[in-house]
């Protein structure tokens, strides 16, 4: 697999060309940044951590039947992955009340609420990736109707994957962000990145943050929260 040129980059990751038109390499950054882009910092081996955990957590979730743009992990930070379209859209999904729907709803942070929460957000910076309905979806033509239906199943059942295999670690999934996108051939896969950046997780016995809100509120040993993180799900 030959590395071609830069197509990309984004806040977290470097998007590749390579040898074969159908296969991308994603490059993971140490950089964070948060409050669409305003705060900015870095992670120490963040890219690595997160290149790793995401690749284990697609793998998990491509074998349980959700097809992921994961292919093959190359490097400490480099994966190649399928190329796609990504459809323009931020899909959350919520366990336990946090961050802006605890803010938008006044529901303290950690209320558990009485059935999953599914959002949907148009990725778009210069708007500061507003939530939007199915209705907006279609209007602006992100997604078809069919195209959401398959978004939004795969979606819940990646929350039930992951709720249940984070569970047997002491992991409290509370909320996460996934994004989709388009092979040549229409299909939709998952695609982006699970990691600490882009999910809440919380120690199930102590409470305490695993991710990347230490870096948002300045909590404080970021770092060895997502080392935590690696440490329960790759066992290093
Ligand atoms: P929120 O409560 O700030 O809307 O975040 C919901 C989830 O989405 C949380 O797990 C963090 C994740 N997230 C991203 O991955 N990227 C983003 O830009 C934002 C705002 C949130």
């Amino acid at each position: 697999m030959k590395k071609g040129a830069q197509l990309y980059e984004g806040k977290a990751k470097k998007v590749f060309a390579t040898d074969d038109p159908q296969l991308y390499i994603v490059d993971y950054k140490d950089d964070a940044t948060a409050f669409n882009g305003v705060k900015k910092g870095t992670i120490h081996d963040k890219g690595i951590i997160n290149n790793r955990v995401s690749n284990h957590l697609m793998k998990m979730l491509e074998k349980a039947g959700v097809p992921t743009h994961y292919v093959e992990e190359i490097s400490d930070r480099e994966t190649v992955v399928k190329k796609v379209k990504i459809i323009p859209l931020e899909v959350i999904v919520r366990n336990i009340a946090a961050g802006s729907l605890s803010k938008r709803l006044g529901l303290p942070e950690g209320t558990k609420m009485r059935s999953t929460v599914l959002e949907y957000c148009y990725k778009d910076d210069a708007l500061g990736d507003p939530l939007v309905n199915d209705y907006h979806i279609f209007a602006l033509g992100a997604a078809t109707r069919e195209e959401l239906d398959l978004i939004a199943s795969y979606a819940l059942k990646i929350n039930q994957l992951l709720t249940d295999y984070l569970k047997d670690l002491n992991i409290e999934l509370i909320d996460f962000k996934i994004e989709f996108g388009k092979t040549d051939d229409g299909t939709v896969i998952l695609a982006d990145e699970i990691s600490p950046d882009t999910c809440r997780f919380w120690d199930s016995v102590t409470g305490e943050k695993l991710d990347k809100d230490r870096f948002r509120r300045d909590l404080g040993n970021v770092e060895g929260a997502y080392q935590e993180i690696m440490k329960r799900l790759l066992g290093e």
